[in-house]
């Protein structure tokens, strides 16, 4: 209040200098010009801290903001379990060798089915509920669908795994998400055989849950490796003593994997009289819900932060 009568004042006072002699009147006119201007800004602070005082009294006494809450605690950030898991199986592979390569999320028809021995009528296209794009390509179904590149661009001596995002138009359940990450390996070269195919999967298997484990081998089927094979963990929950997990079997199916099928190795340029392979894809999410002993799969896309977080 007070600021305002001093201002105005002044400004009556600027206006009686024309009364005064032309020297006086510049002089003066200054002199009173520059306090109209300092006195107008200190107003204007006063003004603005007065507004100040009053929305933060508003805030606290209308509860707006409850200053009895205590302090957040500073959180930091984790790498999602998946992510976690998969640097783990990297680093390992890396040790034994392996190159580790990235893969297209968009393939074709030819890299995902032809050039894995999955022609167009095969029955095989029928298990992996494709998603299509309209130019005719298509979200990647498994892995697998680098293998083709891979034998054509380091066949015919190499071993490598490229984990990646796949993607399945099924309906989602506890066990199955319509993406979901899987790790592709392959292993070239002479005289390449399934007891190397075991020996390294046992090997990353021991090495990602710190102790040892054995593996085994059953009978199974793709197009794109002959023989087929099911492999299956003793189980990490009960050390192989049968629990409600393994269904009391002492063990837990692992992956698909096999011998490459000599017409896949020849689609990649590989002669497959001279040389051999084993190709195997498991579920990277999989392994995650197995090593966290997670039995909910959804839990790993929903962007559950309290789920993320309870995971050590
Ligand atoms: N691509 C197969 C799947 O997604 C797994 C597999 C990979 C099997 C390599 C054999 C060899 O189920």
């Amino acid at each position: 209040m007070e600021l305002i009568n001093e201002i105005k004042e002044l400004k009556l006072q600027l206006r009686n200098l024309k009364d005064l002699s032309p020297e006086e009147r510049s002089k003066e006119g200054q002199r009173l010009n520059v306090l109209v201007r300092e006195k107008e800004e200190q107003l204007r602070k006063q003004e603005q801290e007065q507004k100040m005082a009053e929305i933060n009294s508003r805030l606290v006494n209308d509860e707006l903001i409850d200053i009895t809450i205590p302090d957040l605690k500073k959180r930091v950030g984790h790498l999602h379990p998946v992510t976690r898991v998969q640097l783990e199986v990297e680093a390992v592979f890396a040790d034994m060798g392996f190159i580790i390569e990235e893969g297209n999320e968009i393939v074709t028809e030819f890299e995902n089915f032809d050039s894995l021995n999955v022609s167009e009528n095969h029955p095989a296209r029928d298990m992996h509920d494709t998603f299509w794009l309209s130019d005719g390509r298509i979200l990647k179904t498994h892995t697998s669908a680098k293998q083709n590149e891979m034998l054509k661009k380091y066949g015919p001596e190499f071993r490598a795994i490229f984990p990646g995002r796949c993607f399945r138009n099924e309906a989602i359940d506890a066990t199955h998400e319509n993406t979901f990450f899987q790790v592709e390996g392959m292993m070239v070269g002479k005289d390449v055989s399934i007891a190397n195919l075991v020996y390294f999967m046992k090997s990353m298997l021991s090495a990602v849950f710190g102790k040892d484990i054995k593996v085994r081998l059953r009978p199974g089927y793709f197009p794109f490796t002959e023989p087929s094979f099911e492999l299956d963990a003793s189980c990490i929950f009960c050390d192989a003593k049968g629990c409600g997990i393994c269904k009391k079997s002492g063990w837990i199916e692992f992956c698909g994997c096999g011998m490459i099928h000599p017409s896949v190795l020849e689609m990649g340029g590989v002669s497959s009289t001279k040389y051999t392979g084993f190709a195997f894809g498991f579920g990277l999410t999989r392994l995650a819900m197995m090593k966290y002993g997670i039995n909910e799969i959804r839990h790993f896309n929903s962007g559950n932060l309290e789920f993320l977080r309870s995971i050590k």
